[in-house]
C-alpha cells in the first residue's frame, strides 16, 4: 500500500489539538478510500521544547524533516517568549530553508458561515491570495545599535530579487490562469517604495506577456484593502509580497466570516523540499485546552497539503471544501472536538499520485 510520510508539527496554543483533529481526519480518509496510508511522525517542536532546550527545534530539525511527503503545522508563538523567538526559530527556519517561496491562501465564505460584507452570500467571495515567502519584508536583513541607549537605530531591510520576484509572479499568473476567470491582481506600493516596488511592477509587466489569456491588473496595497471590502466580486486571484499579504490575507479571512476557518500552503513548487501546510489563525492560548478550538483550518489546509501532492499545478478551487462541515461546525458557535492524539511513528517515502480529495470534507465527515 502507498504510505505518505507526514511530519506533524503542532507547535504552541491550540495547535496540538488542531494537528490532532487533522490526524485523525486524515487517518479516517486513507481508511475510507483504501488504496493508500498515512504514517505521522509527531514533532514537539515550539514553546515548551524551547524552555527545555533553549532553540524551538533541534539544530538538525530540519534533516529530520527532510525526507517526508509533507509537513502539517499548528502554530507557533507562546506567551512567555518573544514572538520573533517563536516566529524566525520554526516556522520560519522551516520556510526559507525549505524554499517555500509560494504561500498560497485561498478564502471562500464556507456554507453556514456569514460574511460580514452584507452583499455576500457566497460566491461574490472567490479569492487565492498569493504572498511571496521567502523574501521581501521577512528577509531577515536589518540590525540594530547602541540598544538602550540614546543613540540607538534599527533597521528592518526589505530584500527583493529579480528571481525571487519572477518565480512568485509566474507562479500567481499559473494560478490565475487555471482558475475559471483566469484574472490576477497584482498588489505594489510602488507610489512610496520607488525602488523595489517599481522592479516589482516591471517584473510583473514581463511575465504577464507570457499568460496572454489572463486578465490582470495593478492595485496599491491601501486601495486593495477598499476593494476587497467594497467590491470583493471584482476580486479573483491576488499576489502581493510577504507583508502586503500578510495584512491583507488576516482581512480575507475577516471577511469570509471567521479566521479559524482559513488555510496555508507553503509551497516548494518544484517539489525539491517538503512543503508545510497550517492553519493561519494563531496559537490561541486564551482557548488553549478547552476543546473548542475549530479545526476547519487544518481540514482545510490538509486538503491543500493532498492537492498538493495529487498534482502538478495547484488547483486551489477544487480543493475548497464545499460540504456541510460548516453547518454542522459553524465557528461562531463552539463544539466539542475529539482532539485525540492517534500519534504514530515511522517513516517512508513514496511520491505516486493521490485521488483527487475534492470530496475529502464530505468522505471524513459522512464516515
Ligand atoms: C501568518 C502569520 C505569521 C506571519 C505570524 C505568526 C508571524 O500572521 O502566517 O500570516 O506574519 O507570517
Ligand atoms: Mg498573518
Amino acid at each position: 500500500m502507498k504510505t505518505y510520510a507526514i511530519a506533524a508539527i503542532p507547535g504552541d496554543g491550540i495547535g496540538s489539538e488542531v494537528i490532532a483533529a487533522g490526524v485523525e481526519a486524515l487517518t479516517a480518509l486513507a481508511r475510507r478510500q483504501g488504496g493508500f496510508q498515512f504514517r505521522f511522525d509527531h514533532f514537539d517542536w515550539g514553546g515548551e521544547y524551547y524552555k527545555k532546550h533553549g532553540r524551538m527545534m533541534p539544530e538538525n530539525g530540519r534533516d529530520l524533516i527532510r525526507q517526508h511527503d509533507a509537513i502539517l503545522f499548528g502554530s507557533a508563538g507562546h506567551p512567555e517568549i518573544p514572538d520573533h523567538i517563536t516566529l524566525w526559530g520554526l516556522r520560519l527556519a522551516i520556510c526559507q530553508p525549505f524554499d517555500q517561496y509560494a504561500n498560497v491562501r485561498p478564502t471562500r465564505v464556507l456554507p453556514g458561515i456569514t460574511s460580514p460584507l452584507r452583499h455576500v452570500n457566497g460566491d461574490e467571495l472567490d479569492w487565492v491570495i498569493v504572498r511571496e515567502n521567502s523574501e521581501g519584508e521577512y528577509a531577515g536583513v536589518g540590525g540594530r545599535v547602541h540598544q538602550g541607549s540614546p543613540l540607538e537605530a534599527a533597521t528592518d531591510v526589505s530584500m527583493f530579487t529579480r528571481a525571487g520576484v519572477e518565480r512568485i509572479m509566474r507562479f500567481a499568473f499559473k494560478l490565475a490562469q487555471s482558475r475559471p476567470r483566469k484574472k490576477l491582481t497584482v498588489v505594489t506600493k510602488s507610489n512610496a517604495q520607488r525602488h523595489a516596488m517599481v522592479m516589482w511592477d516591471e517584473i510583473a509587466v514581463e511575465i504577464a506577456a507570457e499568460f496572454k489569456d489572463v486578465t490582470w491588473d495593478k492595485m496599491l496595497v491601501d486601495a486593495m484593502t477598499m476593494r476587497m471590502v467594497m467590491k470583493p466580486e471584482t476580486v479573483d486571484t491576488v499576489v502581493a509580497t510577504n507583508l502586503h499579504a500578510d495584512i491583507l490575507s488576516d482581512l480575507a479571512a475577516a471577511l469570509a466570516g471567521s479566521l479559524g476557518i482559513a488555510p496555508t500552503a507553503n509551497l516548494n513548487p518544484e517539489r525539491t523540499y517538503p512543503s508545510m501546510f497550517e492553519p493561519i489563525h494563531g496559537s490561541a492560548f486564551d482557548i488553549m485546552g478547552k476543546g473548542i478550538a475549530n479545526p476547519v483550518g487544518t481540514f482545510w489546509s490538509a486538503v491543500m497539503m493532498l492537492e498538493h501532492r495529487s498534482s502538478a499545478s495547484p488547483r486551489t478551487r477544487n480543493s475548497t471544501p464545499r460540504t456541510s462541515v460548516a453547518p454542522r461546525a459553524p465557528p461562531t458557535s463552539p463544539r466539542r472536538w475529539s482532539t485525540r492524539s492517534r500519534g504514530r511513528t515511522g517513516r517512508a517515502f513514496s511520491a505516486p499520485p493521490l485521488p483527487l480529495p475534492a470530496g475529502l470534507l464530505r468522505h471524513m465527515f459522512q464516515a
